[in-house]
């Protein structure tokens, strides 16, 4: 165990007052949630924090090694920093997340980029104390990529929202996706213990949180790690006991595990959201079968026709894959029809990229980039089609909306997530962001529906 504390009193002995860090998630929620704990390490430590990296003393990438454009920004950002450290000799530069677990990855960075000090594994937040000592005492280059903590209990956490809270409820997945490098840099699946869960969340809602979102790369498999241990929809059912005016929101929901008890869970808490995301990767279940997602899609139907029996206008969202190596025209086609046929309120699509390690990088890939580019176009196309019919449903009815920001193109309106996870735009005054508002919706569009506050 590391001497954390003296190593966090030293450094704030060593910088002293009005030192900023800026700290940058890429990448998934999970990740987001980590920025968050190594905040939480440099407050302590006497950090300040500001939105401006020329502004910074201390600055960290907290990266994501997903798809290949994700790798390739960080790379632009640490080569553009060269210059910033010229300018500011005592920077220094800290390179943290997935793209460190990958070993020829962390070579390029330190081969490479000679303005980076430090490289911090994805379960060595705990390590950084050392490390940033180390930096600020001008020891040269410091790495720690061992796999040390997942937080099972409280750690104090720089949140990003004071109304939004993400929680991980289990880290590492045991899929294997073909096309996936998550299992390769984030380990095995691990499962926090079910009182420090509830724990954090009760201390969430006495601090007036209004949004938890639960967070695990499969949270269906939460627990099969414990041997008599708490299942997902268990967990769910002992959160929503939990007094407070919140809501509980979970992703992401393997389709291979996605239970009757997790629908059954869903529909039966009032605090769990009516939004299931479930991502389907591909319409095609020989693509499904070559992705290793281990269902078909006739499968993954069952579920879907589980909940709309019990809720026909229920709330689904999905992530697709455009592209897999060698996808044919055919199987592209089904991915179409599926889109069709379940009328998701919103897709996540992105175009498959090769991730070196994975089995999929191994697998001949005869369709063109160009191809994948114009199968990314029509898949958008269709959504927005679905999007467009199906926002109808909600005119006229009254939406409980958590507002949370302004809009972006109207003035004077506010914009928000409803129960559902549709994006609701209303007119508002800003002191209502961050509570909960009851919307008429009177207009819908593709992306988002409209409406006004009304009291009831
Ligand atoms: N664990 C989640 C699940 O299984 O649904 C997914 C987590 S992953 C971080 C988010 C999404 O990224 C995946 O659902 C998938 O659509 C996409 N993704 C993962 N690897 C990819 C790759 N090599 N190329 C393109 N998209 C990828
Ligand atoms: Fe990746 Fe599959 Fe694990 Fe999701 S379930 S993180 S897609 S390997
Ligand atoms: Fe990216 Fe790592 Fe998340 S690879 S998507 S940041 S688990």
């Amino acid at each position: 165990m590391k001497d954390n504390e003296r190593f966090i009193s030293e450094i704030a002995s060593l910088i002293g007052s009005g030192r900023l860090a800026y700290v940058r998630s890429f990448g998934c929620q999970l990740n987001v949630s980590d920025g968050e704990k190594i905040k939480g390490v440099l407050k302590r430590a006497g950090y300040g924090f500001t939105e401006d990296e020329s502004l910074a003393d201390l600055i960290i990438l907290n990266t994501c090694a997903v798809r290949e454009s994700a790798e390739d920004r960080v790379f632009g950002i640490v080569g553009s920093m060269k210059k910033l450290k010229e300018q500011k000799p005592g920077l220094i530069i800290g390179i943290a997340g997935c793209m460190t677990a990958q070993s020829h990855i962390a070579d390029k960075i330190k081969r490479s980029y000679p303005q980076v000090d430090i490289v911090l594994g994805t379960s060595a937040i705990s390590a950084l104390p050392e490390l940033l000592l180390g930096a600020l005492k001008g020891k040269g280059f410091g790495e720690d990529i061992t796999e040390y903590d997942d937080f099972s209990g409280a750690v104090e956490q720089v949140r990003e929202s004071s109304f939004k809270a993400s929680v991980p409820i289990m880290f590492g997945c045991n899929n294997f996706c073909t096309y996936c490098i998550v299992p390769y840099v984030r380990g095995r699946e691990r499962s926090r213990q079910p009182e420090d869960i509830i724990a954090e969340v009760t201390q969430l809602a006495k601090d007036g949180y209004r949004e938890i979102m639960l967070l695990g790369q499969n949270v269906n498999s939460y627990g099969n790690d414990f041997r008599d241990g708490m299942t997902f929809p268990q967990l769910l059912r002992r959160l929503n006991e939990i007094p407070g005016d919140f809501i509980i929101r979970f992703m992401s929901s393997h389709p291979k595990d996605a239970s009757p008890e997790l629908i059954d869970a869903i529909f039966d808490c009032d605090k769990v959201a009516k939004h299931l995301h479930l991502p389907l990767q591909s319409g095609s279940s020989e693509v499904l079968r070559r992705m290793n997602r281990r269902y078909t899609f006739e499968k993954y139907m069952e579920t879907v026709e589980l909940i709309r029996s019990r809720d026909p206008g229920f709330s689904l969202t999905t992530d697709l894959i455009v592209g897999f190596p060698n996808e044919t025209a055919e199987e592209f086609e089904e991915t179409l029809n599926a889109v069709r046929q379940v009328k998701y309120d919103n897709i996540y699509s992105f175009i498959y990229s090769r991730r070196s390690g994975t089995k999929a990088a191994e697998m001949e890939d005869a369709v063109s980039e160009e191809e994948k580019g114009q199968r990314m176009r029509r898949l958008l196309e269709v959504q927005r089609e679905v999007s467009t019919e199906n926002y109808k449903r909600f005119v006229g009815r009254t939406l409980r909306v958590l507002a949370d920001g302004t809009a972006k193109k109207r003035t004077g309106y506010l914009t928000g997530k409803s129960n559902e996870m549709i994006i609701v735009e209303f007119p508002g005054d800003e002191s209502l962001i961050g509570q909960f508002v009851n919307v008429r919706i009177t207009g819908s569009m593709n992306w988002a529906v409209t409406g006004e506050i009304t009291e009831g």
